[in-house]
């Protein structure tokens, strides 16, 4: 997926579009381009790489003008390249278009084009949105973009200059996001906020199937009716710094550090002290409904998933119903049984993940309640949910998810037990309780980040194992296998999540010295249990760094180091023992000079199947 930028208004577009490039390049970053009305022609400076690439060419040969688009991009269709970067223009450069999406039957549409006689210059399917608008431009440009959104399928948010229009920019979205920010005199549009939140703080979210057309005193949003639609503006609240790094040396560590605060915030507007009960205003589903729900399915991608599943637990150990967690990929094709009976949660910090987008309209498709747990406001996913438990984890501008994670598992703690009080499955007395501990959770979760610096020797210590496993039961099981994630996406180091009593049914003949084996025991009920699994890693001269809870100090005696997490709620354990598999994977990751927050191969948001 990509990102995309516009702005129409006074100024020189150029460093307006290149700045707004710089805040949306968690979003993609193997090409990058800007294309602006100079006043005679549709000027367009376009390169593989990184932005810095495209600012050197700027240096070299300025752009002028003041209305233009620009796009960062992470290939789908077409290796990176300077001809398959974005901007894309028509054979006479009358047009131009920056796409975040995918066309789905861009080869069908190509064919026809070429056989029309249209010259292809790139391997990308967006070639063919503005070869298309070429085709359909008869001196309208409104009805040239609706003609091409009734032909091409899929997904894609689109900027487009006409240069017979040179004081209008037009934006089209359907599947993937896109907002119009609103200024004095200018506008923008941008695929996230962060682009244009310095500019303004007002926006518009395109609705799938509605046109913006931008002039710099007025935006229009029409459907593909060309009814016009009245929209509500959104101010966005969030500061300007909370995008930036604020003084961390990555996106990544700052992100790791504002977990008590996001779990503090996710929290606490949701357990008001003077009420034994959740707030959860989004969450429209009655107790009636709820009563007649026979199945959950928990749906979600990567670090999302991971969240689920510790959902799934909690809501199988403590509402007592059955849940069946899955991936969105496997979900979303394998005609899975859904009624009005069913009760979808999905997951997911972007709100713009297609698989998990495609599962959650499956779901809806066959008549079940969606809530969507997301981050993102206005996403996709949120707008198109039944009812939305926000995480109010601010901007995650690292690729790799971490606060956004903990605020999952938040959302996820605060779900268990509205549903378990709605069902009656839990009392007021033992809500309470857990409520009382929750309200010491992020307190705690700032104290496991106090221990940074000695995991930052661990990782170290640690930092050329080849081989390492993440272990556990239960909860613990399910928190390893984000630690493992963690690992692999930010370091590229192989590791693998596996429950600790099955180390024995095969992977133990893996152990030998350079292994490392990551154990994750904070269950009580189940410490002894793998505790003996950490020996018999010892006694095959794997290496053992325990995750424990501070008290138990036997186990210092059987493994090589431990790092102790607060005393908790079994139930909550898992954010404070993840903390510390995030920031050894973090410290992993730079030691190896690894750039943390742009993972090679990765993209912020996979809004691609
Ligand atoms: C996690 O570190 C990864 N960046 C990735 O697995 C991510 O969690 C996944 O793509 C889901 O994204 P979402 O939460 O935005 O839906």
């Amino acid at each position: 997926m990509c990102g995309i930028v516009g702005y129409i208004g006074e100024q020189e577009a150029s460093p307006i579009l290149v700045d707004g490039l710089k805040k949306l390049e968690y979003r993609g970053y193997d090409s990058a381009g800007i294309a602006v009305y100079n006043g005679s022609c549709i000027d367009v400076m376009k390169t593989k790489g990184r932005l810095k690439d495209l600012e050197e060419k700027l240096e070299g040969r300025a752009v002028k003008g003041t209305a233009g688009i620009g796009h960062t991009r992470w290939a789908t269709h077409g290796a990176p390249s300077d001809e398959n970067s974005h901007p894309h223009s028509n054979g006479d450069e009358t047009i131009s278009v920056v796409h975040n999406g995918i066309i789905e039957n861009y080869m069908e549409l190509k064919e026809e084009l070429i056989s029309n006689g249209y010259v292809f210059l790139s391997e990308t399917d967006t070639e063919v949105a503005v070869h298309l608008l070429d085709y359909y431009y008869k001196g309208d440009p409104i009805d040239a973009v609706i003609k091409v959104m009734n032909k091409i399928e899929g997904s894609y948010a689109l900027g487009i200059l006409f240069k017979d229009y040179p004081d209008q920019l037009i934006a089209v979205r359907k599947d993937s996001p896109l907002i119009v920010g609103l200024g004095k005199g200018e506008n923008y549009i941008a695929s996230d906020i962060p682009a244009i939140l310095q500019y303004t703080r007002d926006v518009y979210f395109l609705e799938d199937g509605e046109l913006a057309i931008l002039t710099r005193d007025e935006v229009k949003i029409i459907n593909k009716d060309k009814e016009q639609v009245d929209k509500e503006v959104f101010k966005v609240t969030w500061d300007v710094a909370a995008a930036e790094k604020g003084g961390y040396d990555h996106f990544m560590l700052k992100e790791i550090f504002e977990q008590a605060k996001v779990v503090k915030d996710t929290l606490m507007p949701r357990l008001p002290e003077d009420q034994n009960r959740i707030v959860l205003d989004d969450i429209k589903l009655s107790k009636k409904e709820l009563e007649n729900i026979n199945k959950i399915y928990i749906v979600a991608c990567g670090t999302a998933y991971y969240a689920g599943i510790v959902g799934k637990y909690l809501l199988e150990r403590i509402a007592r119903v059955p849940v069946v967690a899955e991936v969105a990929s496997e979900f979303r094709y394998r005609d899975p049984v859904i009624d009005e009976n069913t009760l979808m949660i999905v997951l997911s910090q972007s709100g713009e993940t297609a698989d998990t987008l495609a599962a959650l309209r499956l779901a809806k498709q066959g008549g079940a309640r969606v809530i969507a747990i997301v981050n993102v406001v206005g996403s996709s996913i949120a707008r198109e949910a039944d009812d939305i438990l926000y995480t109010w984890a601010g901007p995650e501008i690292a690729v790799a998810s971490t606060k956004a994670y903990s605020a999952q598992l938040a959302a996820m703690y605060l779900l268990t037990c509205h549903i378990a009080l709605e069902l009656g499955r839990m009392n007021e007395e033992e809500f309470k309780e857990l409520r009382d501990e929750l309200y010491q959770l992020p307190r705690k979760v700032n104290r496991v980040l106090n221990k940074a610096e000695r995991i930052k020797r661990l990782a170290d210590k640690y930092v050329n194992s080849k081989n390492v496993f993440y272990v556990g039961r239960g909860l613990d099981y399910m928190v390893s296998m984000e630690g493992s994630l963690k690992l692999k996406e930010v370091a590229y180091v192989h590791s693998e999540p596996y429950a600790a009593g099955e180390l024995k049914h095969g992977p133990i003949a893996l152990i030998e010295d350079t292994t490392l084996v990551v154990g994750i025991v904070t269950q009580a009920e189940l410490y002894d249990k793998t505790v003996s699994n950490l020996k018999e890693v010892k006694a095959r001269n794997g290496k053992v760094l325990a995750i424990a809870v501070k008290g138990n100090t036997e186990i210092e005696k059987v493994v090589d180091d431990v790092i102790y997490i607060p005393q908790t709620h079994w139930m909550f354990s898992s954010i404070l023992a993840n903390i510390p598999q995030q920031l050894f994977a973090y410290y992993v990751s730079t030691a190896l000079g690894h750039d943390v927050d742009k993972p090679r191969n990765l993209a912020k948001s996979v809004t691609v199947e």
